[in-house]
């Protein structure tokens, strides 16, 4: 596996929140489209098609989707949820819940509905006996949706999409979630949890690149949203041309209006595959032991201290920490100048390894931390 992952020697990449390295699958699956394309032009599309459609199975399988034609792909997180944003009807007094740590993508789409009447209740997790009582307890008989991310990308918290699934499902409220911060790291049933609709682009946990994002909506909820964008793609005929009735296709690819992005697609497909491979469960486990390995490593050190959330079930592949001393802006400069490669968010610096990142880079960089001199 470790042959799969190619960063050079001396860099230590602890970002998998913001944006992934590709493994060489990736990278290979782009080289062999790009010759194919230069070579062969679109000779073998039906080939091109059967990869779009197996990436759909490998991510409907990932998330444990009932079938591939709830997926559609989009070209990012924020798309998706503009998607759901903008394809419901709203009544003026009706609101939306989301809590007050989302990534701006999952606050601007809801807050963009506010000239329609609709109110945006941001709500502190911190205030109630736990994440998931503040956000039931904030919602009443005129929430529509509850939006939430499955990992907050700035504290790390996760919170327990079983338990607000059920209280949705049960009062009627949509459930949205924005798990770009948890597949391809956690293990997601749709089912399971109740979610109406689900969305996370490819470029972090799934180690995919940048543009093309997973977005799963359940049949019945689907068949609520309205559509913004038409074109050959989306109708449920497709592939002919000259027929001149049309009607929405019935799978999530209604949601997807023209051609698509199939050099996304290919390096998707190899990243996915990767990680279906290895196993999702067992990609959980290493993640966790790495974010118990970095919870450690703070707590032994005098110097710094832990913001996310510790408790078992309460946090997944991010960790974020600061300096006692030293602040974080410093702190992370540092770090970047001697190639730890992190972010400054919730603040604190954010490491976040994947699976494969070895121990001994958990163990330096938090090593250079706990040493960094004061500005
Ligand atoms: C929780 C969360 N949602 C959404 C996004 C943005 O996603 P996209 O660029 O796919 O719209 C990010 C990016 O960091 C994020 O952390």
């Amino acid at each position: 596996m470790a042959a799969e992952f190619e960063l050079q020697q001396d860099l230590i990449h602890l970002n998998h929140a913001a944006v992934a390295p590709w493994p060489r699958c990736a990278r290979e699956a782009v080289e062999a489209f790009a010759k194919e394309n230069t070579t062969q032009g679109s000779l073998h599309y039906p080939e091109w098609v059967k990869t779009e459609t197996e990436l759909r199975q490998f991510l409907a399988q990932l998330i444990k989707a009932k079938e591939a034609d709830d997926i559609a792909l989009l070209k990012n997180t924020s798309e998706a949820l503009s998607v759901v944003a903008h394809g419901l009807e709203w009544q003026s007094g009706d609101n939306i819940v989301i809590s007050d740590q989302e990534f701006p993508s999952n606050r601007i789409v809801w807050e963009s509905l506010q000239n329609r009447g609709v109110e945006v209740r941001q709500v502190n997790l911190a205030s109630a006996s736990s994440p998931e009582d503040a956000l039931m307890q904030a919602c009443d008989a005129r929430t529509r949706l509850l939006a939430i991310s499955s990992v907050q990308y700035a504290s790390g918290l996760r919170v327990d999409l079983t338990v607000l699934g059920r209280f949705c499902r049960d009062q009627s409220i949509l459930f949205c979630i924005d798990a770009i911060q948890s597949i391809g790291a956690l293990e997601m049933d749709v089912e399971a949890v109740h979610a109406d609709f689900l969305m996370a682009d490819g470029h972090k946990w799934m180690l995919g690149p940048e543009g093309l994002a997973l977005f799963y909506s359940h049949k019945a909820a689907r068949e609520r949203l309205n559509l913004h964008q038409f074109g050959w793609h989306m109708v449920e005929h497709h592939e002919d041309f000259d027929r001149k009735d049309w009607q929405i296709a019935n799978s999530a690819r209604r949601f997807e209006c023209g051609s698509p992005n199939m050099l996304g697609i290919h390096a998707l497909h190899a990243s996915v595959k990767l990680l279906l491979a290895t196993g999702i469960t067992k990609v959980q486990q290493a993640i966790l032991a790495n974010s118990e390995t970095l919870f450690a490593l703070i707590k032994d050190s005098p110097n710094l201290e832990c913001i996310t959330d510790m408790t078992p079930g309460r946090y997944g592949g991010i960790v974020v920490f600061r300096h006692k001393n030293i602040p974080s802006a410093h702190l992370y400069r540092y770090l970047m100048q001697r190639r730890v490669l992190c972010a400054l968010r919730g603040g604190g610096v954010r490491f976040s390894p994947h699976f494969y990142t070895p121990l001994e880079h958990l163990q330096q960089a938090i090593k250079l931390a706990d040493d960094c001199p004061p500005p």
